[in-house]
């Protein structure tokens, strides 16, 4: 059930009824909103395509339309339309439509939203590395992708997300030549221990996250250093059992460490596979690239071609494997594709990476259709995300000039809400699970109502603030509808009451247009994968509730019909955004 559709399909019977096509009809909100809701420009386009004046195409829908109106004015959609000079048709929906709208809502599955047909879909965001601290390059990912993940669950779909682990290559090595430099004692490193490996990591995170800027620092200095640490990757990757031992316990560590702080941002995957884990089916990819005479030699590398006769840009090969016979991250991209379809035999897969790996995923999709990697109805899609940047313009960093640590990014957001809610409350009613809550609404709804593409500003003055278009806004109005339901004590939760709510209320009028707008919302979301119209679409609807609310005491409402009718309001108001909310990942505390 979509208001747009239910307009459409009024205003196209009328003109079907007076001799028009009815495709020409479109409904569209008011360029105008001082003279009326929505309008139809369709006598325009009728005008050229049937030799008319459109005003007298424009008189002829609208009188139809009044018959309409007239014969059955409790379920009309409109409640009036006017033919205005040269043919515009002005619109306004009929507040009873309005009402019965919002109990339908009220009472449907996932409020009436009209969604596409289900799918099997696999989203592929966070993309740590391990034994790297999980920094805000990687915040983006992990905020827009549970986003994502959760809409395409409201819509039905079956999804798994996975973290595809940056877990292999180079980096593994040069932390575990570090670490052997700096223990040469431990039994790891005595060529004659026989035993079995200790159950205890010989490193923590903190010792882990030192290293290897360390090593990665040293190995550019040290050309014996990083001969060496190269070494050990070749070696890990061919079974040696004291570095598989070692990145073993670098991956028990690290991923305790991840988990920790993704739960702190409300981010969770259903598979934590890994980098490593696709290594098993490069062979295989090898043997379908070369059968299908896709890949070739070009200066003792392996590549495919990709280009295509549309391109207006280069897109150049696809490497596959390196001339001194290393595989790269395309190389286990595409065998991770094998493993995901033999696994899951997605419908979808979707990436969240930074925008800057654009490239590699044009390269990495045509590569995997050639092959027929995937099958051919198999959609691959890449959300490229801007750079989250500081007030300076650049990507952002700590005060010091540094990377900044998730952990430390979510501890002064918390400071600025704490600040805040200090300013607004008494010092005993700022509890440390509010604040993270709203410190969590902050961070992921000043990320999330941007354009995933665009570079935006990290302002976590503004981010924090509890008035215009931030989480904790949202928050507060969710909180502040949930305590006058409180306040009014024993109410129940009663849509019929809706069709009571009065007429003759423009505040009251613009927010159940508001609340209607949810159908046609979430279905743009999903199918565009855009987070930010959820932002859009609770920010207007709370925004509609505060003007509402401001002039229309709830609590002191006489009529007890009327005032039950506001409550049933408030029920659904609340429902919809917790439910818009939880779709942005976050969730609202029970006072603030
Ligand atoms: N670990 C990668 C990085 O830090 C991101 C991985 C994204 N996923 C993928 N399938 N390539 O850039």
């Amino acid at each position: 059930m979509n208001l747009t559709n239910e307009m459409n399909r009024v205003m196209g019977d009328a003109f079907e009824k007076v001799g028009y096509d009815r495709a020409l009809s479109r409904v569209i909100v008011s360029s105008r909103p001082d003279l009326c809701e929505y309008q139809c420009n369709g006598a325009m386009g009728a005008a050229k395509a049937y030799h008319k004046a459109p005003i007298e195409i424009a008189n002829a829908v609208v009188a139809s339309l009044n018959e309409v109106m007239a014969e059955n004015d409790k379920n009309a959609v409109f409640s009036s339309a006017e033919a205005i000079m040269p043919g515009f048709i002005n619109l306004n929906v009929s507040e009873a439509f309005l009402r019965h709208f919002a109990r339908q809502m009220a009472t449907s599955e996932r409020f009436g939203a009209e969604l596409p047909e289900p799918k099997k879909i696999l989203i592929d965001y966070g993309g740590p590395n391990v034994a790297k601290p999980l920094h805000i390059g990687h915040l983006r990912s992990a905020i827009i992708g549970e986003s994502i993940k959760q809409m395409l669950k409201f819509a039905g779909n079956e999804v798994i997300g996975d973290t595809h682990l940056g877990d292999w290559g180079l980096q593994i090595g040069l932390i575990i030549e570090e670490f052997k430099r700096r223990n040469p004692e431990l039994c790891y490193f005595n060529p004659d221990f026989k035993g079995k490996f200790p159950e205890e990591a010989p490193f923590t995170i903190s010792e882990l996250e030192e290293i290897y800027p360390a090593a990665s620092a040293r190995a550019k200095e040290d050309e014996e250093f990083a001969a060496c640490a190269h070494e050990n990757t070749l070696k890990l990757q061919s079974g040696d059992p004291v570095c598989h031992e070692l990145w073993k316990k670098i991956i028990e560590v690290s991923v305790a460490d991840l988990k920790k702080n993704y739960a702190k941002l409300n981010v969770s995957f259903d598979l934590w596979k890994a980098e490593s884990d696709a290594q098993p089916f490069i062979p295989e990819l090898l043997k379908i690239l070369a059968d299908k005479k896709l890949s070739y030699l070009s200066n003792g590398a392996t590549v495919v071609d990709v280009q295509e006769e549309t391109d207006k840009h280069e897109v150049p090969p696809c490497l596959i494997i390196k001339s001194d016979g290393a595989s790269l991250y395309a190389t286990t991209d595409l065998a991770t594709i094998i493993d995901r379809m033999n696994y899951f035999n997605p419908d979808e897969i979707i990436y969240i990476t930074d925008k800057r790996q654009d490239m590699h995923f044009v390269q990495v999709f045509r590569v995997a259709k050639k092959a027929g990697l995937v099958r051919e109805d198999t959609e691959l899609f890449h959300i490229g995300y801007g750079t989250m940047n500081g007030k300076d313009g650049k990507p952002f960093k700590t005060r010091a000039g540094g990377v900044m640590r998730l952990e430390a990014l979510i501890s002064e957001v918390d400071d600025a809400v704490r600040d805040k809610m200090k300013e607004r409350y008494e010092e005993d009613e700022v509890n440390e699970e509010t604040v993270h809550k709203v410190g969590l609404s902050a961070i992921k709804y000043g990320d999330l109502s941007n354009q995933a593409a665009k570079d935006y500003i990290f302002d976590i003055d503004r981010f924090a603030s509890f008035e215009g278009n931030t989480g904790p806004y949202i928050l507060y109005m969710i909180v502040r509808i949930k305590s006058i339901l409180q306040k009014a004590g024993n109410v129940s939760r009663n849509t019929d009451a809706l069709l009571d709510l009065p007429d003759g209320d423009a505040n009251l009028k613009l927010l159940l247009r508001k609340l209607s707008n949810f159908s046609e919302m979430i279905s743009t979301a999903v199918e565009e994968l855009a987070p930010h119209k959820i932002c859009s679409y609770c920010f207007e609807l709370c925004d509609a509730f505060s003007s509402f609310y401001h002039d229309t005491p709830i609590l002191k409402e006489t009529d007890e019909k009327v005032k039950n009718a506001y409550f049933s309001l408030l029920f659904l108001l609340q429902e919809v955004l917790e439910t818009c909310i939880s779709l942005l990942g976050f969730d609202a505390p029970e006072k603030m």
